[in-house]
């Protein structure tokens, strides 16, 4: 038997369970992006990395299956505990979606939430430069929050929410972000160039 807390912290056991369920580059790579910025948050704030990025990687594992709301995520739920992740990691990807009606109580709910939509709009923002991320400005992307017709799917709501949730300053949050993600650019497909 697979001892709860260690499978969270397993970042092989993660990965090889969103490759099986997720064949998109795309979300896989968002997936990605949200573990790097939680890798960071939780460093910064002398939280688990481990279990925070694989809660980043997986927040999303069932979407390509289940691609509605609100089947996500709760579909992807009785996989999870099956595969013998902790209540606690189960809890906190489930209260990234509103609709799962779960409240946001820890610091690691507060946060993936407050990065899921905010990574993939940065991503978006990052794209539109030949630089990428380097020398990106928290302002350019407020700037771009206001642009309705650029990443429309982005809810720009969400990613003020969420950065009251954690208790941050938007532009300081953001600034965060592009910071953790800048070195894994060319991973990122955002190598400048
Ligand atoms: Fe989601
Ligand atoms: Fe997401």
């Amino acid at each position: 038997m697979t001892d709860p807390d260690l499978l969270a912290r397993d970042r092989a056991a993660a990965e090889a369970l969103l490759f099986e369920w997720v064949s998109s580059e795309a979300l896989r790579r968002h997936c990605r992006t949200v573990e790097i910025a939680l890798r960071a948050y939780a460093d910064a704030l002398g939280e688990d990395a481990d279990a925070w990025g694989n809660v980043g990687l997986l927040h999303d594992f069932d979407w390509e299956r289940h691609p509605s709301v609100p089947a996500h995520p709760a579909d992807g739920q009785p996989v999870l505990q099956e595969r013998g992740y902790p209540d606690w990691f189960r809890r906190a990807i489930l209260s990234h979606a509103d609709h799962a009606g779960v409240p946001r109580e820890s610091a690691l709910e507060k946060h993936l939430f407050a990065c899921d939509e905010l990574c993939g709009f940065v991503h978006a923002c990052a794209l539109m430069r030949p630089d990428k991320l380097q020398g990106m400005e928290p302002r350019s992307v407020r700037k771009k929050m206001k642009d309705k017709r650029f990443a429309a799917n982005v809810d720009r709501d969400h990613i003020v929410r969420g950065a009251a949730e954690i208790d941050r300053d938007l532009n300081e949050h953001i600034a965060f972000v592009i910071a953790a993600m800048t070195p894994h650019a060319a991973e990122l497909g955002l190598q400048p160039g």
